[in-house]
């Protein structure tokens, strides 16, 4: 009968050629790799086989894998840190196990026992911890992913499935200093939709997405914001989610207000983060913590009114990301930044907190030693 993922039958395969890790200085994110990865088979009869370290290298794929033609393909990101007495750490792995499961389980590939991947995911970064970065504000960006390997143009539930991690070592994601970006919101196309699967992490939610990006870039946006129905419902800001800092019309109250996950969100953990950190920290402030729909017009009508106090998305990759302004039907809505602002005290506030448990400066169940 199919068996579970089991940590301790790992096998590792060390390579014979070691690399010297790239010059952190000049790194591009998910350019570099490092001398290492991760794979665990699995087949329908037998379950989960033998977890592999490897050295790293190319897979071979028969042309009909069905990964290639009907996209059985989901990811997750996730990081590795150097904290100040060299130690490895993860931040919050089992959201990103749980998502996984999430994701593969909706595109008919397995589930996994998320404590054996984390272990597996532990002696990999372990192995490889010469590429983590020592420097603030560098880590070892880790992509576990799970594909359909099953030979096959009939389209159903793949019987055969690969699960594997690379890691990357990533610099800051602005090398020149945190910089606000501008926006266009996207009204020709949507990301997501009730029913679908833009809550999953499924490689088949990106690729759609470059296109309007393209766009936005080709007339001096660096993102698009995505608008989803009549009510141009503001959702997600190029691949992260969207946080908005503004003060209550009627009552003045300032809110820190994200997108409900209503099933077109992408559950981000850097996105709970916030959230959890804002009650924790903002609330007593007397901030009101707000998950509910918002829409252009009210930020625009915000804007207008000078409430808007800022505007930024949140993600793995950037942790923050914040926004100057957005294009939205010929106008620029300004978000709050004045011109020598590169972002506000909310998103500047949310990184040094986030980035104190993801190095382990501040001792929290978030971080895992490994
Ligand atoms: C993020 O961390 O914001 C992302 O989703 C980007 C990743 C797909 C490279």
């Amino acid at each position: 009968k199919p068996v579970g993922l089991d940590a301790t039958k790992l096998q590792i395969t060390k390579t014979t050629n070691p690399k010297e890790p790239h010059d952190p200085k000049t790194l591009v994110f998910g350019r570099e790799f490092t001398d290492h990865m991760l794979t665990i088979e699995w087949t329908q009869t037998d379950g989960w086989l033998t977890p592999q370290i490897t050295p790293y290298q190319n897979l071979s794929l028969d042309p009909a894998t069905c990964v290639f033609h009907y996209a059985f393909e989901c990811f997750e990101g996730m990081k590795a840190y150097k904290d100040k007495s060299g130690n490895v750490r993860l931040f919050r792995p089992d959201k990103n196990m749980e998502r996984l499961n999430k994701s593969s389980a909706r595109i008919a590939l397995p589930t996994f026992e998320p404590t054996a991947l984390i272990e597996l995911i532990t002696k990999f970064v372990k192995l490889d911890e010469r590429f983590i970065p020592n420097e603030r504000g560098y880590s070892l960006y880790l992509r576990p992913t799970m594909i359909g390997t099953q030979k096959t143009l009939g389209v159903g539930a793949p019987g055969s499935a690969l699960l594997y991690v690379i890691a990357s070592p990533v610099g800051p994601y602005y090398p020149t200093g945190f910089k606000a970006v501008s926006l266009e919101a996207t009204d020709y196309a949507v990301r997501a939709w009730p029913g679908g699967v833009g809550d999953k992490k499924l490689g088949a939610n990106y690729a759609p997405c470059i296109v309007p990006q393209l766009e936005a870039a080709s007339r001096g946006f660096q993102q698009n914001l995505w608008l989803f129905g009549e009510e141009e419902y503001v959702t997600e800001v190029g691949t992260m989610n969207m946080f908005v800092a503004l003060k209550n019309k009627e009552t003045g109250q300032k809110e820190l207000i994200t997108a409900p996950l209503d099933g077109t969100i992408l559950e981000g953990v850097t996105r709970d983060s916030i959230l959890s950190l804002a009650r924790e920290k903002l609330a007593p402030e007397g901030w009101a913590i707000v998950e509910r729909k918002y829409t252009m017009k009210e930020l625009a009508e915000a804007s207008a009114d000078g409430r808007l106090m800022e505007a930024f998305g949140a993600g793995t990759a950037a942790i923050v990301s914040p926004v100057r302004k957005i294009s939205w039907k010929g106008n620029l809505v300004d978000c709050g930044l004045s011109d020598q602002e590169e972002s506000g005290e909310i998103a500047l506030r949310m990184k040094g907190w986030i980035e104190a448990r993801q190095y382990g400066d501040e001792e929290h169940e978030w971080s895992y030693v490994c």
